[in-house]
């Protein structure tokens, strides 16, 4: 196929990275020749994340972690500086950071009302923000935001977690009209149930029927190999055999 970018050298930031979705995204983009930059608020989970992706293989590009909580808007700027000074610029950003915070509405502290909003929708449009600019001056770059099914198809329980994941596709919709020109491209993927330990799951839970992390890390790299002249600009991704 013509015209499809090689990632060799290219650097990539993935929020989240430290486990489940952004770790095998992480994973995926290393072996596609990328270098790979991963935040996460906790420095022991990022260390760990760094010497399973370097013991994963010898070959693939480098990977280093930033300690950021992206909903702080001083930390995901110092994040996308961290990409042009220490890697020598920013072509991808994968913002996958979030949290799942689940409780009836009239029991929703504000605590996990912000925590949730903070860092699933302020968190991609701080990193956006940092990041166009830097983009704009490279001449092109892909933002991928990582929503969830439950943005378009919200449940009892979920007010905070599933109007965070609306607000995030409207904001990746709009950003996507905004710099497609610029040759920014813009996309979300939108997960079903991944089986990972999100939201506080335990290991013991049933979920051979679930997505696996791979399956989305899959998907954000066909994405990022996608012939230039259509966008895929959401793609949903659910189970083949749902739990009945
Ligand atoms: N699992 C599912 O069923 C599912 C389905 C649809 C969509 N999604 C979405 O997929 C994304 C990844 O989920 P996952 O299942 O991989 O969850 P996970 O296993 O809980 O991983 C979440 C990652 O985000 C990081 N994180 C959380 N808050 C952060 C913050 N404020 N700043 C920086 N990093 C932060 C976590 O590290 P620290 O805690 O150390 O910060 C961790 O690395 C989320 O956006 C989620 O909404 C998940």
């Amino acid at each position: 196929m013509t015209n499809v970018p090689a990632f060799e050298g290219r650097t990539a930031i993935v929020t989240g990275g430290s486990r489940g979705i952004g770790l095998a995204t992480a994973a995926a983009l290393r072996s596609t020749g990328a270098n790979v930059l991963i935040c996460g608020r906790s420095a022991d989970a990022l260390a760990e994340a760094v010497d399973r992706l370097r013991a994963d293989s010898a070959s693939g590009g480098l990977v280093t972690s930033a300690k950021v909580d992206v909903g702080e808007p001083n930390q995901a700027e110092r994040l996308i500086r961290t990409a042009v000074d220490e890697m020598g610029g920013l072509d991808i950003l994968i913002n996958n950071a979030g949290v799942g915070r689940f409780a009836p509405l009239a029991e929703l502290s504000d605590e996990d009302w912000r925590e949730t909003l903070d860092t699933n929708l302020s968190g991609a449009f701080y990193c956006c923000r940092a990041a166009i600019p830097v983009m704009r001056s490279r001449g092109h770059g892909w933002i991928i935001n990582v929503s969830s099914l439950a943005g378009q198809h919200p449940f009892a329980g979920g007010a905070a977690y599933c109007a965070s994941k609306a607000a995030l596709n409207a904001l990746t919709e709009s950003l996507m009209q905004e710099v497609r020109q610029d040759h920014i491209r813009v996309s979300c993927v939108v997960p079903g149930s991944v089986d990972t330990r999100f939201g506080g799951r335990g290991p013991g839970d049933e979920s051979s029927w679930k997505l696996a992390a791979t399956d989305v890390a899959q998907t954000i790299v066909d994405l990022l190999r996608h012939p230039p002249r259509s966008l895929p600009s959401r793609v949903e991704l659910r189970p083949s055999m749902p739990r009945k």
